[in-house]
């Protein structure tokens, strides 16, 4: 999959990027993430990308040309099979979303700032609007990082064993069950017995059941 990300602030997407499960999709060859610093495209040379809005009111808009510009340049370059504006005003993200998108070849992301970006790029370009939550970032950087993340797992060959995606939570519409590892032991408090008896259905059984209860008790708007 080929990821290319607009961003003022491309400082802010290195680290998560570039560490632990998204270094190995990039070593393994499954995942190239090209970040593109939009001032690059700025309309003067001072980087200008952003101005005040029409119509009055406190924060600046990411200016038209500037993103044309850069977003032009990639589509001469490849075909995208989807451009996403990250923003508050989108649809929310969900696992349904990521696994969609792990299925695409080539993605291009743009990350707002200020106000956000002029309506007409919206118009113009994007193809999905997406909100990482209900709340309020100061930029869409973190946001992508997020999106990345989520999608970058997905992609067949990323994690080792391939299933542990598929166990997740919200994979299967559940909150994943509680885990435990060594010491069976841990100040008094025991590892649940079904695990260490070596039955296999009864683990796999006693597990759905810890899902179910884990989301009544958490999410119960998920068992609707
Ligand atoms: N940019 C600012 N806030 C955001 C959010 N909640 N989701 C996606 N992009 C954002």
């Amino acid at each position: 999959m080929h990821i290319d990300i607009i961003t003022v602030l491309p400082e802010l997407l290195e680290s998560p990027l570039n560490h632990s499960i998204m270094k190995r999709a990039k070593e393994k060859g499954l995942l190239h993430i090209h970040v593109h610093q939009l001032r690059d495209y700025a309309i003067n040379k001072y980087g200008q990308v952003d101005d005040t809005q029409y119509g009055g009111g406190a924060g600046m808009v990411m200016m038209c040309e500037p993103l044309a510009r850069c977003i032009e340049k990639l589509k001469d370059e490849r075909t995208y099979d989807e451009i996403i504006y990250l923003t508050p005003d989108g649809v929310n993200f969900h696992q349904r979303i990521a696994n969609m998108l792990s299925m695409k070849q080539n993605l291009l992301l743009i990350c707002g700032h200020y106000k956000g970006i002029d309506q007409r790029i919206r118009d113009k370009y994007v193809t999905l609007e997406i909100s990482i939550g209900d709340y309020v970032l100061s930029g869409g950087e973190l946001a992508a990082a997020i999106l990345v993340d989520s999608i970058g797992r997905l992609i067949p060959g990323v994690l080792n064993d391939e299933t542990s995606a598929l166990t997740d939570s919200h994979q299967d519409g559940l909150l994943a069950p509680p885990v435990y590892t060594r010491p069976a032991n841990f100040e008094g408090m025991e590892v649940p017995e079904i695990l260490l008896n070596g039955n296999f259905k009864l683990i796999e059984e006693w597990r759905h059941e810890q899902s179910v209860l884990r989301t009544q008790e958490r999410r119960p708007d998920l068992m609707e």
